[in-house]
């Protein structure tokens, strides 16, 4: 499964990079409206950080000519931009014309098989249902993205689907297990994906019965010894 990180926080998605196992950025206009920078600045900084990551930047216009325009604009940013446009019928007259061309697009805000049978058909790069929100309306979000993932089998389409509205560790998970190719997910849930209580519990026991048995042998440890030469 790729990472992403849902953000367009560059503190964000340099922490994540330097883990070494971020595959891209998903920004939509409410997330970059936070950071109250250009969007395109805001992007090219985002591609500099991720070097080879896929980075998405979302249409404004939802008009087919207006959508046309600025998703040929932000691929023309950098070669690693990926244009998101919003699944209406407008969107997806624009998605059949860009993907003729050979422009990859995300088609954004799915919530519905139908919806994303669609996207696919019309040659849609990446396609993002939006778990979360469907989970906070109680409709099964997982649920949507196993019809999605049984669909694209069933035809081989070769859309990528990403997971999209991410809300805890689990629904990483899980999506994973259902086969999900990409999962999109704010920093504090990628932060949470590391943590587990016995692993720190663990690590920390680990350390003190390594030191106790140094002191005993009167000799410093590694982190003691480092701790001191910086003094
Ligand atoms: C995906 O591309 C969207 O930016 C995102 O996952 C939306 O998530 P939210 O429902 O938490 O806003």
């Amino acid at each position: 499964m790729k990472f992403f990180l849902d953000t367009a926080n560059l503190d964000e998605i340099r922490q994540g990079a330097s883990l070494g196992i971020l595959d891209g950025v998903t920004t939509n206009p409410t997330l970059a409206a936070k950071e109250k920078k250009p969007f395109r600045a805001q992007i090219l900084e985002i591609c500099d950080i991720l070097k080879d990551g896929i980075v998405n930047a979302e249409v404004v216009s939802t008009d087919y000519e207006g959508m046309l325009r600025e998703a040929r604009e932000v691929v023309s940013w950098h070669p690693n931009v990926v244009a998101k446009i919003p699944m209406i019928p407008e969107g997806v007259r624009a998605l059949s014309t860009l993907s003729r061309e050979g422009v990859r697009v995300n088609v954004t805000l799915v919530f519905s098989p139908s919806q994303a049978l669609i996207a696919a058909k019309a040659g849609a790069y990446i396609v993002s249902p939006f778990l979360g929100r469907l989970d906070d309306i109680s409709i099964d979000g997982l649920a949507l993205l196993r019809e999605i993932m049984q669909i694209y089998r069933a035809y081989d389409y070769k859309t990528q689907v990403l997971a999209a509205s991410l809300r805890h560790p689990l629904h990483v998970v899980e999506a994973a297990k259902i086969g999900a190719h990409i999962g999109t997910m704010p920093f504090k849930v990628f932060e949470m994906l590391f943590k587990h209580p016995l692993t720190d519990r663990g690590l920390d026991a680990f350390l003190k019965d390594w030191e106790k048995a140094r002191a005993s042998l009167g000799e410093i440890s590694e982190p003691e010894a480092m701790r001191k030469s910086a003094r």
